[in-house]
């Protein structure tokens, strides 16, 4: 089929909305039509030409919400007109970390998504007699996609897309950062560093854990008042003193689970130095650039601060994203006020330009 969808052909160019093919999905496969899908970091950072794996042309995306048009053969799982929000990280439910509760690392397709390759190491996009690569195994800067079924959670269809799709990528990584990877327990004091889609998921994530105090940092205003919104009992703005200042907040000891959302390693220093002597523990969800390296003092360690990392907040996205929305669907979560901005497909340069601008927090394709 024909489709319109924007496409990544040179680093550092704004992405070109054009029509491209899409072939039929194979077995195991599903053709979803996009409904919504955000704009993220990630996407730019691969579109800027920064992320050394990067690849072109491909078509970027991947927090898209949509609905099943067609399954492959062997699909089991879904069925036409389910709704579904995208994955970049897959559960099969087979693999040994699938089966094993510590972990949401799903093995089963790593290598051919990172080259660009749905499992059977082709790709469904085309034009021409080129090839175009899918991205993060998702391609939803698209009408429509084909994706593998364990990289996609059927939702309830009571979620409006534009708020599921939310779900695909930041939120349900801060939201589980703080349920999944540190099991936040309740009474507890909290501190998330960054007020980003991350930070603020993670801000929620720790209330609906039951902590008592919530302390987020952050360089903005008014990031710090949407904060407050999701649960925070505080907000301090960051810098220098930081640490001092949460000691100062917590008689001295830091706080119980400190998160870190930011992606600056001095930053991720500082959510380690913030984190309680016997039993603070650091989660790290923010990604470094390049080459970048973690300074931590082991006596930090040693006086018993431990650090954890979390992909995807630990989320088992087949299992777990489906309960997340059903939580946001009963009122738990209040997901309106990260969706900033409404745009087309054809003004997906301008997500990019509003993301850089720090203005709002996420920018939400609509399809029609
Ligand atoms: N682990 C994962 O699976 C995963 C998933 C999505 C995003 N991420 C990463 O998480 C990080 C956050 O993502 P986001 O979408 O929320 O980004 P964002 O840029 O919207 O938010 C980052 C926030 O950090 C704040 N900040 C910057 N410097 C600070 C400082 N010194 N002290 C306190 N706050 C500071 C900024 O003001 C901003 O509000 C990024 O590194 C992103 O790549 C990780
Ligand atoms: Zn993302
Ligand atoms: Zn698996």
């Amino acid at each position: 089929m024909r489709m319109r969808a924007a496409v990544l052909e040179e680093f550092g160019e704004p992405l070109a909305v054009q029509e491209v093919e899409l072939a039929e999905p194979k077995a195991g496969e599903v053709l979803v039509r996009l409904a919504a899908c955000g704009v993220c970091h990630t996407d730019l950072y691969t579109a800027s030409g920064a992320d050394p794996s990067g690849y072109a042309p491909t078509v970027l995306g991947h927090e898209g919400a949509g609905v099943v048009e067609q399954v492959g053969a062997d699909v089991s799982s879904l069925a036409v007109g389910d709704h579904v929000v995208t994955l970049f990280s897959p559960q099969c439910r087979e693999c040994i970390h699938c089966v094993d509760p510590r972990t949401n690392l799903c093995l089963a397709i790593r290598e051919e998504q990172n080259k660009g390759h749905l499992p059977d190491g082709t790709t469904r996009i085309s034009r021409d007699d080129e090839d175009i690569r899918h991205f993060m195994g998702c391609s939803t800067f698209a009408e429509c996609t084909v994706m593998p079924e364990i990289a996609l959670a059927k939702v309830n269809p009571e979620a409006p897309f534009e708020h599921a799709c939310l779900f695909a990528c930041g939120l349900s990584t801060g939201l589980g950062a703080a349920i999944n990877t540190a099991k936040v327990q309740e009474g507890s004091t909290c501190v998330v560093f960054g007020a980003g889609m991350v930070g603020l998921g993670a801000v929620a994530g720790c209330r609906l854990q039951g902590a008592e105090r919530i302390v987020c940092v952050d360089l903005s205003e008014d990031r710090l008042e949407l904060a407050r919104g999701q649960g925070a009992t505080e907000a301090i703005v960051g810098g220098e003193g930081t640490v001092e200042r949460i000691l100062e907040m917590t008689d001295g000891f830091g706080a119980d689970y400190t998160f870190e959302a930011t992606g600056n390693v001095a930053v991720m220093r500082q959510a380690v130095e913030a984190a309680r002597m016997a039993w603070g523990l650091c989660t790290v969800a923010g990604v470094a650039g390049r080459g970048e390296t973690l300074d931590i003092v082991p006596r930090f360690l040693i006086t018993g601060r431990r650090v954890a990392g979390s992909s995807f907040g630990g989320v088992k996205g087949r299992d777990q994203v489906p309960q997340l929305i059903d939580r946001y669907l009963a009122g738990e979560i209040d997901v309106a006020p990260f969706l900033s901005h409404r745009i087309s497909l054809d003004e997906v340069n301008r997500g990019f330009e509003l993301m850089e601008a720090q203005d709002g927090i996420r920018s939400v394709i609509e399809f029609n």
